[in-house]
């Protein structure tokens, strides 16, 4: 079991950076590299709304622009939802960097307890050439 504490606090520190003026619906997400290392982002909006980047692919994109594929976790919160889920979208992208052995595990928070899932219970039959 890995610190899963740490890396939610990483993404409650990560969604204080949210540039979410247009849905004021700030998320940050946290990504345990299969390295060890842990990388943050945040969601970013644009005035032309559909150029928006959720905080989810934020992280995994700075983790995989950094050299890593594999990607053990990745905790998700926001200031305004309790068990803050990934959309569809981010779930495909988790589902191309899941580490081969143990695929990857989501962790959420709700009411203060922190929730730990399976990607494989999000996306069953992701695509994958
Ligand atoms: N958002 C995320 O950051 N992650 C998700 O998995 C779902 C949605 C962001 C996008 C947008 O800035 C705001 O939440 C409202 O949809």
């Amino acid at each position: 079991m890995h610190d899963y504490k740490l890396l939610m606090d990483t993404a409650k520190e990560a969604s204080k950076k949210s540039y979410s003026p247009f849905s004021r619906f700030a998320v940050g997400a946290s990504v345990l590299a299969k390295s060890g290392m842990i990388y943050s982002g945040c969601n970013v909006e644009n005035s032309s709304f559909g150029m928006t980047i959720c905080a989810e692919r934020c992280a995994i994109f700075k983790a995989v622009s950094e050299g890593e594929r594999e990607i053990l976790a990745v905790a998700i919160y926001s200031p305004n939802a309790d068990d803050c889920n990934p959309c569809g979208a981010c779930r495909q992208v988790m589902y191309e960097f899941q580490d081969e052995e143990n695929g990857v595990e989501i962790i959420t928070e709700n009411m203060g307890n922190l929730i730990v899932r399976k990607l494989d219970e999000y996306l069953p039959y992701g695509f994958k050439i």
